[in-house]
Parts: structure tokens; C-alpha cells; sequence
């Protein structure tokens, strides 16, 4: 039976930010906790895909100007009532041990409780399962780049239709390990969920086929062993390092490379040597001569410098300039780089995937279009 969900009677999107309350907060490890997001308005939820992300307006003590991040939605669609994220408490750089801890992971944890309201935008994102496709999947993850996984496992689940899924995350450890059980119980119950987990390091208190699988890394043996061949759909999305490992794995095993499909959660990398970065295929689609630049002021700080056409875009250019505005996917995903475009025009490489508020600009891909004053 195919339960394909209330989707089709579900409202349309909204635009702009929507008041959500916060309605359950549970730990689902020593760092990470979900928050459960419904509408203070009462009325159903636009469906999204599975895999897509919020972004979030936050208003945190001590800071002037709104933060903005975005986090994956980790539920299924099937639910009109809430979204759930799911957030880790982010420590850190471990080479900067005195650098202040991540400002809107352990806001959440720390001071978002239930009844806590938090401005929303409309799901979004361009990382998502295909749901109307029955091909084989193989969802890969590394420590919290599990939250879109979650979201495509359970989805296969409502749908009911058996398609076969492999559940493979990597984390260090059972501290470090979220919703282990809940994935360990879908597998149980439905013969076409696969799982498999490996901890870089078991402890003592770790018992392995209930808490993990194996110990060490994903490798090209583990894969080969557990999926026998590439005749897959693959997902993945983990820490940088996790992700270029686990692409030129499969790549070297003859993966379909139009079929291995990722997102990352920071500054997109290479993932192969000799593909282009992510920023320079944008370059390629014909946009590398749009901006004409001109004086750009940063009205926050005072200062103002003429353009370079050798930048990229403004978030560069501001960075080369000492300044250190906010940013996260450094393209134009996860709207944290959004800032006040006080004076003139700006062009974009590429659309963002959400755009920016009206006058706004996402900095970490606009250039200017003559003179330009950003509130930096
Ligand atoms: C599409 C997408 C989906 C995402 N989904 C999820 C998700 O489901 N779950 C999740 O947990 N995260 C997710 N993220 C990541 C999330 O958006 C945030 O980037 C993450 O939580 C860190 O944000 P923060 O505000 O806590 O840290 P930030 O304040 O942005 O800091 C980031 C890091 O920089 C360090 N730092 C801060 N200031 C300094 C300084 N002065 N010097 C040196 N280091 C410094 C911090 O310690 C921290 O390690 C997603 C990101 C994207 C792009
Ligand atoms: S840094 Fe993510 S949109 Fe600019």
C-alpha cells in the first residue's frame, strides 16, 4: 500500500518569516537535541521535500543585528503539524580552543525552550530525495549530516512502497550518536531498511549490533561488503573531510557520478581534485563578467574601498578589507551572509536559492553594479 500522505491538500508556501513555537525539545545525544516547530498560528504546514532546510531569523541576546542560519528539516513531510530540526551544540575549532562556541547552535540548546518563538522562512533547498523515483538508495552520513537522512529514510518508510534503502553513518562515538535507536527500529520493522553504523571509537558502555556495527571509518571495503555494487542513488552530506573521503570512494569504485548527490552544511570544498569548485561552475554559466563594481562603503564600519574585479563577490571583498561579517554555505543556500543593501545595485552570479529580503543582498554572491553601500 502507498500511503502518499495529505501532501496534496497541504497550503501553499509563505514568504517571508513566519512566528513558529517551539512545542518539544528532547536530547538525542550529549550534543545534539531536536526542537519540534509548530506555527503559532495553528494552521497546516506546506509540505517540502525530504532533505530540504529552514532558514532561521534569530533575535539573540547581546547581538545587534538578526543572526540568520539554516537547519534540515528531520522529519518526514508526513506530518502537517510541525517541522523538527535537529541541532549540534557546536564547540570550538579544536585548533582554537579560546574562539567563542558556535552563537545559534548553543543559543538553541542553552536558552530555545518550549514556548520559545522563532522566526521561520518557507522550506527550501535543492538537496532532496527523489521520492517519485524506485531506484535503490544509499544515504551516507558523518556526525550531524545525518538530519536530511533522517528525513529520506522516514519518508520511504510513510511511503510504504518497499524501495530499498541503506541507512550508513559514520560518528565518533555513542555520545556523539543521534536517533541510533529510532533508525535501528525502522530497520527492524521493515525488511527494505538497511543500517549500518561505525563508530570511530566504542567505548565500554558501547554494545555492538545495538549501538554500532563496526568500528573505525566508512571505507571502500565496508561498502563494497554491505552494498555488493554502485547500482545506487547515493546522498550524502557530513563534515567536509567525510565528504571528499566517501565521494572519490565511490567515485573510484565506478559510481554513477550523476547519481551521487550531497550538500554541505559549511563552505562547500572540492570534492575531487580537478572538478571545479562549486563557485567556478557558477563562473561558467557566462556571469563571470556581470558587475561593473565601484566605490562599495560599508556603512557599519565606516570604511569604503573601490572594487576589484579579481573578488569573487562582496563577502570577499569585505573579508579582504578586515572586515568579518557573518556567513555560512558561501553559496547562496543558507542566507547568513544577508545584509542590508542601503545604496545602489547589486548582480548575482546565479539566483539564490531563497532570494533575499527586499533590500537585502546575500553578499557571498553578489557583486556591485556601480557604487554600492551595505550595512557591514
Ligand atoms: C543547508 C544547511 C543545512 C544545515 N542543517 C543543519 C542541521 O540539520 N543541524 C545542525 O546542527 N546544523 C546544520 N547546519 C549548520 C548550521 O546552519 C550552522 O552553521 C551551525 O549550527 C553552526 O552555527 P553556529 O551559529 O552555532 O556557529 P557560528 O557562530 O556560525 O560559528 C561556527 C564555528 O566558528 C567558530 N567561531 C566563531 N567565532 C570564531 C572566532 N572569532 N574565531 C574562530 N572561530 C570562531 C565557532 O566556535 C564554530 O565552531 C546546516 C547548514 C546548512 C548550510
Ligand atoms: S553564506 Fe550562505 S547564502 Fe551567503
Amino acid at each position: 500500500m502507498t500511503k502518499t500522505t495529505a501532501q496534496t491538500a497541504r497550503p501553499e508556501s509563505w514568504q517571508g518569516a513566519r512566528t513558529f513555537v517551539v512545542e518539544r525539545k528532547v536530547a538525542e545525544c550529549d550534543i545534539i537535541t531536536s526542537f519540534y516547530l509548530a506555527p503559532e498560528d495553528g494552521a497546516p504546514l506546506p509540505s517540502f521535500e525530504p532533505g530540504q532546510f529552514l532558514a532561521l531569523e534569530l533575535d539573540i541576546p547581546g547581538e545587534k543585528d538578526t543572526v540568520r542560519r539554516t537547519f534540515t528539516i528531520s522529519c518526514s513531510p508526513t506530518d502537517p503539524a510541525f517541522y523538527r530540526l535537529t541541532i549540534k551544540r557546536e564547540p570550538p575549532p579544536p585548533d582554537q580552543p579560546d574562539a567563542p562556541p558556535g552563537l545559534s547552535s548553543n543559543f538553541f540548546h542553552d536558552h530555545v525552550d518550549v514556548g520559545t518563538k522563532i522566526n521561520v522562512k518557507a522550506p527550501a533547498g535543492k538537496f532532496f530525495l527523489d521520492v517519485a523515483s524506485d531506484v535503490p538508495v544509499v544515504l551516507l552520513s558523518g556526525g550531524v549530516g545525518l538530519t536530511p537522512m533522517i528525513s529520506m529514510v522516514n519518508t520511504i518508510v510513510d511511503q510504504g512502497n518497499g524501495r530499498d534503502v541503506w541507512f550508513i553513518h559514520g560518528t565518533r562515538g555513542r555520545k556523539e550518536h543521534a536517533l541510533g535507536d529510532h533508525v535501528r527500529q525502522l530497520a527492524a520493522k521493515n525488511a527494505n531498511v538497511k543500517t549500518h553504523t561505525v563508530y570511530e571509537k566504542a567505548g565500554p558502555d558501547c554494545v555492538k549490533g545495538q549501538h554500532y556495527d563496526s568500528e573505525g571509518f566508512i571505507t571502500l571495503e565496508l561498502l563494497q561488503d554491505l552494498l555488493g555494487g554502485t547500482d545506487f542513488e547515493f546522498y550524502l552530506c557530513g563534515p567536509p573531510a567525510f565528504m571528499k573521503v566517501i565521494y572519490n570512494v565511490l567515485y573510484d569504485w565506478g559510481a554513477d557520478e550523476t547519481r551521487i548527490h550531497y550538500e554541505f552544511f559549511g563552505p562547500a570544498t572540492v570534492l575531487r581534485e580537478g572538478a571545479p569548485p562549486p563557485d567556478e561552475a557558477a563562473q561558467d554559466s557566462g556571469a563571470e563578467d556581470a558587475g561593473q563594481g565601484g566605490t562599495i562603503t560599508f556603512a557599519q564600519s565606516g570604511r569604503t574601498a573601490e572594487w576589484e574585479p579579481k573578488f569573487e563577490n562582496l563577502l570577499e571583498f569585505a573579508e579582504a578589507n578586515g572586515l568579518a561579517p557573518a556567513s555560512g554555505c558561501r553559496d547562496g543556500i543558507c542566507q547568513t551572509c544577508m545584509v542590508e543593501l542601503m545604496e545602489g545595485e547589486v548582480i548575482y552570479a546565479e539566483d539564490p536559492i531563497i532570494p533575499p529580503d527586499p533590500g537585502f543582498v546575500l553578499i557571498c554572491q553578489a557583486k556591485p553594479n556601480g557604487d554600492v553601500t551595505i550595512d557591514i
